[in-house]
């Protein structure tokens, strides 16, 4: 695995610091001064309603896209304004689930895991092999499914692929965009209960975005609700009951009485 600097003992570390950010496309207004900090250890869900900027605030932390004003800070860097040696050993200390899996469609699902382990240059084919067959099984694929292209799976499966993958560098956080859309109940709970066991096995840090309920009530520790171009409460889940905002009296009438029992 990569070098890491020696991890900080200060509590309530600041991994991810966005200050301020404003992104526009054209006249479509995303974010006006938009504020979040994630620390080390969080579990924090990003929701809001469809379009409202969640996936496009989730590119601007792993430095896919920059925002028109405002500033991104990641591990305490600012990836926008870093040497790209610099940068690509700040991107070993992620992994990124994107909603639509975003799997090479020309490899097979051994050379996706492989990719970000190939790409280090540190290990050779046998320890590759090991890695990406151990985490296949931590996402629970079969052996036999290493061989098979992206086109011969399912979307399920493309999903859990997409985890191994974000996974294969054993990062010390994760960025899941809608992690457990499409998967069935039984992956649904199995995922949840694995990205737990890994914060508690890892101390990994997660940031996700979801509109999936029982995925939000059963991972989420923090709850960031992006609404009208800005985050308007950020809170532990059943803190929300407290909130009086109706975009968040209605977004949450689903899980009322479930909070109400937190
Ligand atoms: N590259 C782009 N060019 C132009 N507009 C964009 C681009 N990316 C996103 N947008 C716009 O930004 C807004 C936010 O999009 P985004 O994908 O971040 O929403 P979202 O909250 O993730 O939605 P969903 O829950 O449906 O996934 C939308 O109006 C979208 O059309
Ligand atoms: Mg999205």
């Amino acid at each position: 695995m990569p070098d890491r600097p020696k991890k900080n003992c200060v509590e309530q570390e600041v991994i991810c610091d966005l200050q301020n950010i404003c992104t526009e496309f054209g006249d479509n207004i995303v974010h006006h001064n938009l504020n979040l900090k994630v620390s080390r250890g969080d579990i924090i869900a990003l929701v809001g309603r469809s379009g409202c900027g969640k996936t496009t605030l989730l590119r601007h932390i792993i430095g896919l896209t920059k925002p028109i004003s405002g500033k991104v800070l990641l591990f305490g860097e600012n990836m926008h304004a870093m040497e790209r040696v610099a940068q690509r050993r700040l991107m070993q200390r992620f992994g990124v689930l994107f909603q639509q899996g975003a799997l090479f469609s020309a490899l097979s699902v051994f050379d996706n895991i492989a990719f970000p382990l190939r790409e280090l240059k540190q290990f050779d084919e046998s320890v590759i092999h090991q890695l990406v067959m151990h985490k296949l099984a931590l996402v629970e694929l079969e052996p036999r499914d290493a061989k098979l292209l992206p086109a011969e799976i399912s979307g399920g499966m493309v999903k859990r692929v997409g985890l191994a993958r974000a996974l294969a560098l054993e990062p010390e956080l994760l960025v899941l965009d809608e992690p457990t859309a499409g998967l069935d109940p039984d992956r649904s709970h199995n995922f949840i209960d694995l990205v737990t066991q890994l914060k508690k096995s890892l101390g990994l840090t997660v940031i996700f975005v979801t509109h999936d309920m029982d995925t939000l009530v059963s991972l989420a520790e923090r709850v960031a609700v992006l609404e009208d171009k800005h985050i308007i409460a950020d809170c532990a889940l059943h803190e929300l009951i407290n909130s009086s905002h109706p975009f968040v009296i209605n977004f949450f009438q689903s899980i009322r009485s479930r909070l109400e029992g937190l």
